[in-house]
């Protein structure tokens, strides 16, 4: 891939090594946490008896370790092409996953052994009122292993940020405002680049809120009379959360910008749209997140309807102008539909479709029915399981060199891995959906009798996603392990 400028050629083979384990743990995390996913579908369905403990423990667990893999994966994906536009700190990549793998051990430890089952989002003052499901210490571990967490993304964004002032003349200059405001005729910045500085000025301010609200319900923790206002928290919290999970999709989608032009033989065109569209979600991704709170009736009204109002348009800029250069870029291009260039089309598609019922869920009417029912995981698992984790799965492929070698069409295994995965995973996430519909709350360990022919055929068909989800993400897994001529030459 043709840098930039000298000094900036892209991962060095010390960097390489550290990003190859970034793929690994990614593949290895996606498959234990779908493991988890099937085990509640299958404890819903009543296929498995499993202690509702148990099943509140393994949501909470499958919920931060999706997320928590989603930000690896998609900064494995940022940093990799980032890489040949700007210096970044090959140490700072390291130490964040160290202080990832260390935090998962934490977080493991707290749900599994010390009983800890508050969910991802974690909200004041649950880690502290367990009604006796764990002890503090076991909430105090959970907190502290998702601080050590925050702070290692915390420190990858910092050095993202420093190497776009220093190497792009500052993140406004990263973003393309010359271009765009002033009506500069130089060069606009590669969309890695524009996509880079947006997900940087959003996930900072969204970690040191995360990293604060967990300080205060640890110091809640030992000292019980300290306390903050439970909706200031839930604002602080969801901030944090929505911004830190919508960012990882705008990591992801990078490799949609700089894998496709390979495929095609076409450049991907940063444009004024293009910029405008960036610009537009780097300030509406910071102002959706009080959609998740419109069943809390305190909140101010204006809150709620900058919530409503935003979250109809927030997505639509970026969604728009990379859905149309994707289709643009491949029309009559004579691409060669290989197991990435098929993963990357169903990830696009996923994270189009899987934004509808996303917009339903944002409408205050709607939102005050459907919210606490399986509409939500619904809309969640269209994108995350349908259009992130495809793209992500190409990305690696791309980086193993598994891309490389396979016959027109890709392996058979993988054609019909990403058969399976596709028309099962429509099947899993409109059962959610349905049983939004119906009234079916979420988060609820057991299921009343009315429920269950749903929840089996979502069982089977999570079997099936996850058998094909394993077929593709443990090659990745042993192409990553393996090294070798892929990820050490061109990946
Ligand atoms: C085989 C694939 C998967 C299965 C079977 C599965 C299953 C489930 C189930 C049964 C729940 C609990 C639903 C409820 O009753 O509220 C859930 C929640 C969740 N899932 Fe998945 N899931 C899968 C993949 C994913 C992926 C790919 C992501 C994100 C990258 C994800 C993120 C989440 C999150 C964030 C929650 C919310 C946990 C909470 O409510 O605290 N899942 N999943």
């Amino acid at each position: 891939m043709p840098a930039d400028a000298p000094g900036r050629e892209g991962p060095t083979p010390f960097a390489r090594r550290i990003l190859a384990a970034y793929i690994a743990v990614t593949a290895l995390v996606l498959v234990l946490m779908m493991v988890l996913g099937v085990l509640m579908r299958l404890a819903q369905s009543e296929w498995l008896a499993l202690d509702p403990a148990l099943f509140y423990q393994s949501m909470t667990i499958h919920g931060v370790g999706m997320v928590g893999i989603a930000a690896v994966g998609g900064a494995a994906v940022m940093w990799y092409f980032l890489s040949h536009h700007v210096r970044l700190d090959a140490r700072i990549l390291l130490a964040n996953l160290v202080l990832f793998l260390a935090g998962t051990v934490a977080i493991l430890a707290a749900a599994f052994l010390g009983g800890f089952a508050g969910a991802w989002t974690f909200l004041f003052p649950l880690p502290a009122s367990s009604g006796g499901a764990w002890e503090s210490g076991a909430a105090a571990t959970f907190l502290l292993g998702l601080l050590g967490i925050g702070v290692g993304f915390l420190l990858l964004f910092l050095d993202v940020a420093r190497a776009l002032i220093r190497d792009r003349g500052g993140l406004a200059r990263a973003l393309g405002w010359p271009q765009l405001f002033a009506g500069s005729i130089e060069p606009a910045p590669p969309p890695t680049v524009v996509a880079s500085a947006m997900v940087t000025i959003v996930n900072i301010p969204a970690l040191v809120a995360g990293a604060a609200i967990i300080v205060i319900s640890l110091v809640n923790l030992i000292v019980p009379e300290f306390g903050v206002d439970a909706l200031f928290a839930k604002n602080m919290t969801y901030f944090f959360g929505h911004t830190f999970v919508n960012a990882t999709m705008y990591m992801t989608v990078i490799a949609v910008y700089e894998i496709l032009p390979r495929h095609t033989g076409r450049p991907w065109k940063v444009n004024r749209v293009f910029l405008a569209a960036w610009t537009a979600s780097t300030a509406m991704v910071l102002l959706v997140y009080p959609h998740h709170l419109m069943m809390d009736f305190v909140m101010p009204a204006w809150a709620l309807a900058i919530g409503q109002v935003v979250s109809y348009l927030n997505g639509f800029p970026v969604l728009l102008v990379t859905g149309l250069g994707t289709l643009a870029i491949v029309h009559r291009s004579g691409i060669r539909w290989s197991a990435t260039t098929t993963l990357m089309f169903i990830g696009m598609f996923g994270w189009m479709a899987g934004v509808i019922p996303a917009i339903l869920d944002a409408t205050i009417v709607v939102n005050r029915v459907m919210h606490n029912t399986m509409w939500v995981p619904g809309h969640f698992h269209f994108y995350m399981l349908l259009g992130l984790v495809p793209m992500l799965v190409a990305f690696m492929y791309h980086f193993t060199g598994l891309e490389r070698g396979a016959p027109e069409g890709g392996a058979a295994p993988d054609r019909w891995a990403i058969g399976v995965f596709l028309f099962a995973g429509l099947g899993f996430v409109v059962t959610f959906l349905q049983s939004g519909r119906d009234g079916v709350p979420r988060r609820w360990a057991q299921h009343l009798p009315e429920w269950l022919l749903q929840d089996r055929i979502a069982a089977a068909l999570s079997l099936l996603v996850l058998a094909a989800g394993a077929v593709m993400l443990l090659r990745v897994l042993r192409g990553a392990l393996r090294g070798g001529a892929a990820w050490s030459a061109e990946a």
